[in-house]
Formats: structure tokens, C-alpha cells, sequence
């Protein structure tokens, strides 16, 4: 192979590398609201979340949403028992729900409805609709990781 084939092949090579990346990056939807499921019923059945403790929910309070999954680490340590994991979509019209931290409990960006870690409902939503409680799931930790499967 001359030396211009060659580095023609290998900016070639480098090229598919940046693309594959960029549109693998562009096509996760780890923390997209699910537009075509706005009654928020949750993630479906089958979907699994993984975080990696090593760098990802390390204090008391911390949270993160992968999958449609709401993840909230309660207390310290990686026991299963010291994280929560709700869905991350409002059941009463699909807005998209945040942990807060300073207040305790998780709140929907929409109507303001709010919700304990347990999925249990604090506040019906602001628009006098009604809400109903979150949907759970349990998570197990093995080694450093985080995981929930639906
Ligand atoms: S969508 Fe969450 S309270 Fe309305």
C-alpha cells in the first residue's frame, strides 16, 4: 500500500469513528420525556437501567434518570436499599419529574404534583386534574452496579 492510500484509509477510518460516535451519542434517549406515552404509564415492561456506581450517584440526594427510570440514591452506601427507583414520566399527563432534593420528595416539572421516594402522591397537580402513585421498581446492585429491569 502506497503511504497516500494508506492515509486516505486511515481518515476514512477515523471518520467512521467520529460518526458512529456523534449519532450513537444524538440517538440515546436516556433522559428524553416519552412523547408517545403522555398518560406517563412508565417505561415498559423489559427495559432495564444500569448506572455505575464507581462515578455516578455518589452522595445522599443525588438522582438520575436513564431509561424512563428516576433513580435517587437515599442513603449512603451501595446496597440496594440505599437507592429509589420511580419512574421518571408523571402518570397524571407525562411531564417530566425531578428529584428535589432540598424539599424531599419528587416533583413533576408540568403541574407541580409532587410524589414521596416511594411513589406515593404529596400533592395532586396544580390544573385540579388528578394524579395517581408512581410506579416503583426494585433495584439490585451488583459490584459497583446499579441496575433496575421493569
Ligand atoms: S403532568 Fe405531572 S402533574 Fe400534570
Amino acid at each position: 500500500m502506497e503511504r497516500n492510500d494508506f492515509i486516505k484509509s486511515l481518515g476514512l477510518g477515523i471518520a467512521l469513528v467520529c460518526t458512529g460516535s456523534c449519532l450513537s451519542s444524538c440517538g440515546s434517549k436516556g433522559s428524553d420525556p416519552q412523547p408517545d406515552n403522555p398518560g406517563g404509564g412508565g417505561p415498559s415492561t423489559g427495559t432495564t437501567a444500569s448506572i455505575n456506581l464507581n462515578n455516578q450517584l455518589l452522595t445522599v440526594g443525588a438522582s438520575l434518570t436513564i431509561n424512563g427510570i428516576l433513580f435517587i440514591r437515599t442513603a449512603t452506601g451501595n446496597n440496594a436499599t440505599s437507592f429509589a427507583a420511580t419512574q421518571a414520566v408523571c402518570p397524571h399527563q407525562g411531564g417530566a419529574l425531578n428529584w428535589i432534593q432540598a424539599n424531599n420528595y419528587i416533583q413533576c416539572t408540568l403541574h407541580a404534583s409532587k410524589y414521596t421516594p416511594a411513589g406515593a402522591i404529596l400533592a395532586q397537580p396544580n390544573d385540579g386534574g388528578t394524579t395517581s402513585a408512581l410506579k416503583v421498581y426494585t433495584p439490585t446492585v451488583t459490584g459497583n452496579t446499579l441496575s433496575v429491569t421493569v
